[in-house]
């Protein structure tokens, strides 16, 4: 199923670290970006239907045995196309230009010098800071094409062939380091391209319930596991929004939830959406299976397993079901490499067994996740429900360490929706990527009251990431720590001591488990 009454651009990656961030940039400016690998085939590409191309940077040289290579047609189809870094150079060699290989790289901010009035840096100034690889580089642009820019031992550090649409820089536009990056891609978009920057999140949703409308049959059944996280969240109302009853949501509450989680999704969802939602408060099933278990394999396992079993037994109840919602994000179809349609055929989700017969409808998989929370914001969803941080499935299962219980869980809890809302009154939860508490399986000995205490230690986790793969930890402001320390200790049962967690991700995980 094609995106097809919004502009696209279709990113070449050539195995830049900066590619999503590119993406990024281009979705930024409200046009949609799509990102296929290098060796995509030209009818790849055309199937995107791209009024652009750009040709991201890469890792590797030209003159490296396994460069990586494009399908030589992108030039000659009229489409505007932008190389950037080794796109820059890929262009220039396939076109008949001279690359000169360097023995290093080394990115560094460098001052960029225009060279005759263009197009593609109208209004941006003679000269530029930019963040430019001092790699292989263009000696001799290709018959036809133009230098624009020289720097500091890149001679041509950008070009262009007006009449072919081809227009190439060797520095990086997307990175912060590169001053006016942003007014570049615009002048590429809006000036070039003649893109008019009209992806928004409302036209998003506009053309997502058309999809799915017109995918779903007036007597087909769709169902969707609402976690009570951001994706399942929005997924269920962008569907709900295209087939309104035709959607049963299931909401398995094993129990694990963050304080007050799920009383908040039923009301947000029952009462503000109407939805039809079968609520399963399976707490007892899921504590009583975990009950003398402490290793954390076994836990997500065991968890794992009677999800499953719950929302297969509940959506046994429903009769025949056509499809199935997943929150699929687009960082989880880049990484499992199969740019996919929105809507397909089942292939063994999380576990679900092989012979349900449903297809799958993942109407965020072309979306990032902050892009999400704003799709979610203008479908409606509570602004805390739309920016909470992000939940493991497993819970809370996997932030007490060794066993779960029942007390334990509720300690948590308790100790979490302090520091949360200590966290909320400073300001500083959207600064953070996910904030919690964790139990760790310690007793210590305090002083009350003048009275000894033998009780347990709360840790406390903040983190800043893009998208978790990488964390560093929160710098609070000390008295913000303060405040939440001195209140764990008073207002949760059972804690006299709380640490706070200074390690990054790598060399610690995220979760404790
Ligand atoms: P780690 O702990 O691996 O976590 O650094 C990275 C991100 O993934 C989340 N996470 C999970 N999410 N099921 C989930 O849905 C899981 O089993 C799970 N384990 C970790 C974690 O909260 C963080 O955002």
């Amino acid at each position: 199923m094609k995106h097809e009454t919004h502009e696209t651009v279709v990113i070449l990656d050539f195995g830049s670290p900066y590619t999503q961030l590119l993406a990024r940039r281009i979705r930024e400016l409200k046009v949609y970006c799509g990102i296929l690998p290098h060796n995509a085939s030209w009818e790849q590409i055309q199937a995107l239907n791209p009024q652009a191309l750009v040709l991201s940077g890469g890792a590797k040289s030209l003159y490296d045995q396994d460069a990586p290579t494009a399908d030589p047609k992108i030039y000659h189809l009229g489409l505007p196309v932008l190389g950037i870094g080794y796109g820059m150079q890929l262009m220039a060699k396939d076109l008949g230009g001279v690359v000169r290989a360097a023995d290093r790289r080394e990115y560094a901010p460098t001052t960029l010098r225009v060279l005759v009035e263009n197009d593609l840096f109208a209004g941006l100034g003679q000269e530029l800071t930019v963040e430019l690889s001092h790699s292989d580089h263009v000696e001799t642009v290709p018959p036809g094409f133009t230098a624009l820019a020289t720097a500091n031992n890149t001679p041509v550090a950008a070009m262009e062939n007006q009449d072919a649409r081809l227009y190439a820089v060797q520095f990086h536009p997307e990175v912060v380091q590169t001053q006016e990056g942003t007014e570049l891609l615009k002048n590429f978009l809006f000036n070039i391209a003649g893109l008019s920057g009209n992806w928004t999140p409302a036209a998003f949703i506009a053309d997502t319930v058309r999809q799915i409308r017109e995918a779903v049959g007036p007597n087909e059944q769709v169902v969707c596991g609402l976690s009570g996280g951001v994706d399942s969240s929005v997924a269920a109302a962008l569907v709900h929004r295209a087939i309104g009853d035709r959607l049963t949501c299931i909401f398995v509450d094993h129990g694990l939830l963050r304080k007050d989680e799920a009383k908040q999704v039923m009301e947000t969802f029952t009462r503000l959406f109407k939805m039809k939602i079968i609520q399963v408060d399976a707490a007892d099933q899921f504590l009583n299976k975990l009950a003398g278990v402490s290793d954390p394999e076994q836990k997500r396992k065991i968890i794992g397993a009677e999800f499953i079993q719950v929302f297969q037994e509940e959506a046994a109840k429903l009769g025949q079901i056509d499809y199935l919602v997943q929150g699929t994000l687009y960082t989880d179809v880049l990484e499992s490499g199969t740019a996919g349609t929105m809507i397909k055929s089942h292939h063994n989700v999380g576990g679900l067994p092989e012979d349900l017969k449903f297809k799958l409808i993942e109407p965020l998989n072309h979306l990032f996740k902050d892009e999400v929370r704003r799709v979610g914001e203008e479908l409606g969803i509570p602004e805390e429900l739309v920016w909470r941080h992000p939940f493991p499935g497993p819970g809370l299962a996997i932030r007490i360490l060794g066993e779960v219980t029942r007390e334990k869980v509720e300690l948590l809890q308790a100790a979490d929706a302090i520091f949360i809302d200590e966290i909320k009154k400073a300001g500083l939860y959207r600064e953070i990527w996910q904030a919690f508490a964790v139990l760790p399986d310690i007793r210590s000995v305090g002083v009350m009251d003048n009275q000894r205490t033998y009780a347990y230690t709360v840790a406390l986790r903040a983190v800043t990431s893009q998208d978790g793969t990488t964390a560093d930890w929160y710098r609070f402001p000390p008295e913000v720590l303060a405040r939440i320390a001195n209140r764990i200790v008073s207002e949760a049962p059972h804690v006299n001591r709380v640490v706070y967690d200074i390690t990054g991700k790598p060399p610690s995980t995220i979760e404790w488990e």
